[in-house]
């Protein structure tokens, strides 16, 4: 008697939960085509189409890690600090010489834009860590300065830099 009185309600409240489930998920996929549509699907993506940053969440001396192709792409809004620092370093300092100028976009001077996969191992290193204010891989301890080029540690080149162009001031399209 007790397990009976008990057992109703239980099994009343269950058909309203899966009767509210059934709902929240008809209108998402109402909604889901007209936002999907908007965007190529993962397929293409993964097949390398470009995609479409927007810059603007990302504040002087912050960095954000976004997708393409399956590989992680940096994206660091540098401080005035980072540019001069990468500016002023001697090619002569470098392994994989490399001028910022040529690393990053006239006019657009304080974005790097950068694959971040070690060019060791391939390990994904962590950003504003390091001597050099850039990157640091925790593998085997490379370091890369602010443009992303390798500094210390057994990479042997710089970070890649993927194909991208701004599409506006706070666009960027990558790839
Ligand atoms: S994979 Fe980065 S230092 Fe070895």
């Amino acid at each position: 008697m007790t397990t009976e009185a008990s057992a109703e309600p239980t099994r009343r409240d269950f058909l309203y939960i899966a009767t509210g489930a059934v709902a929240a998920v008809g209108a998402a996929a109402a909604v889901w085509p007209f936002i999907s549509q908007m965007n190529p699907d993962a397929s293409t993506i993964a097949a390398g189409a470009p995609i479409e940053v927007d810059l603007t969440p990302i504040a002087e001396g912050q960095d954000i890690k976004v997708f393409w192709r399956g590989q992680p792409i940096y994206i660091m809004n540098r401080t005035k600090k980072q540019v001069d620092e990468a500016r002023n370093t001697p090619l002569a300092d470098l392994k994989d010489p490399e001028t910022d100028q040529a690393r990053t976009k006239e006019g657009h001077e304080n974005w790097l834009v950068v694959v971040g996969i070690c060019t060791h191992l391939g390990c994904i290193p962590i950003a504003h860590e390091g001597n050099y204010d850039g990157f640091f891989c925790p593998c085997h301890g490379s370091q890369y300065d602010s443009s992303g080029r390798i500094r210390q540690g057994p990479a042997p080149l710089n970070l890649p830099i993927p194909p991208y162009q701004f599409v506006s001031d706070t666009k960027v399209q990558i790839g």
